[in-house]
């Protein structure tokens, strides 16, 4: 049996709605107060808890062959990335130790070895690679650059009002992955023997501007995009004010600013080697938002 953590974000559903398309066994970890409905109609066991309680995640990992562990703080989420992205990830390592877990597949994050101190959600995913590397777990790791789903909700506003709002340099570069292709690739990486005890960048096909998005968005609703291109010295003053009553915020907002600061692109080297070792061909970011928006 699967546990999937996360199972109530964007890849978690994907990963318990894939899973039970093969009517492979899963169970989901997931909060009280979160809406899991569709997850148990697929036909998912529904693990009630708190991953930032041991005893819980010793109970959910009873059973249990593969992890999956996809939850995260969110870029700008108040909550702790050292409690949820750090600490409650390294317990779920020592759980499934101890319970002879055979594969733990991690959701790290791509650029996560460059170092960046001003991004907690990096920085704790660093240390539980590492950890979970001499775990003695057979692990894969990978690394994802942003989820086309995140893209989602700003297309259909832009189906609405043509409007996009980039922020920062319109020419960074970035290769959006398909939220499911990851899914799919969580899933193959515990029976593709080429992908144990190993570590992937996971991009989309393509190495996209950030320009390139509304016009990906102009081509699919035949709409002329009309862009907002607010500096990221915008993000860094609306940082400093909010550190003056919420330093918490504030630290959780340098991930989100590591983010748009900088470029997160697989090179064709490292999309050659994903996709023979899995086998699998990437889709691109157009052909992931038309399944979705339907148009
Ligand atoms: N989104 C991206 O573009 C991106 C890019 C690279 C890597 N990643 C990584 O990919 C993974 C999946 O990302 P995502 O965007 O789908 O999800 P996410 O927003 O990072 O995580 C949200 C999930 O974690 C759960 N969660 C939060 N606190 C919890 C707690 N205390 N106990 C139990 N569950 C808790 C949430 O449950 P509730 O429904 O109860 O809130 C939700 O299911 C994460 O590890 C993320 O860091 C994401």
């Amino acid at each position: 049996m699967f546990l999937v953590t996360g199972a109530t974000g964007d890849l978690g559903r994907r990963l318990v709605r894939l899973l039970r398309e093969r009517e492979m066994p899963v169970r989901s970890f997931v909060r009280l107060n979160s809406r899991y409905a569709e997850l148990e109609n697929r036909g998912s066991e529904i693990f009630i808890g708190d991953l930032r309680r041991e005893r819980d995640l010793h109970k959910a990992c009873q059973g249990i062959q593969s992890i999956i562990s996809a939850h995260g703080s969110g870029e700008t989420s108040s909550d702790d990335a050292e409690t949820l992205d750090y600490q409650a990830n390294i317990d779920l390592i020592d759980q499934a130790k101890a319970a002879r877990v055979q594969h733990f597949v991690f959701i790290s994050v791509l650029g996560v070895d460059r170092g960046y101190e001003d991004a907690p959600v990096f920085k704790a995913k660093r240390e539980v690679e590492k950890y979970l590397q001499a775990s003695g777990l057979n692990y894969t790791i990978l690394r994802p650059s942003g989820f086309a789903s995140n893209l989602l909700p700003l297309a259909e506003q832009f189906r609405k009002t043509g409007a996009y709002v980039l922020i920062g340099d319109p020419l960074s570069r970035s290769s959006i992955v398909s939220t499911d292709d990851l899914a799919h690739l969580a899933i193959a990486a515990v029976s593709v023997e080429g992908a144990h005890n190993q570590t992937f960048p996971v991009g989309g096909p393509e190495i996209l501007k950030r320009e390139d998005i509304p016009h990906i968005f102009s081509l699919i609703f035949n709409r002329e995009p009309f862009l907002l291109n607010p500096p990221l010295l915008a993000l860094d003053g609306l940082r400093s004010a909010i550190g003056l009553f919420n330093p918490k915020l504030r630290s959780s907002l340098g991930t989100l600013r590591t983010l748009l600061a900088n470029e997160f692109f697989t090179t064709p080297a490292e999309t050659e080697r994903l996709e023979s070792t899995f086998n699998f061909k990437l889709e691109t970011l157009e052909t992931f938002l038309r399944r979705y928006l339907e148009v």
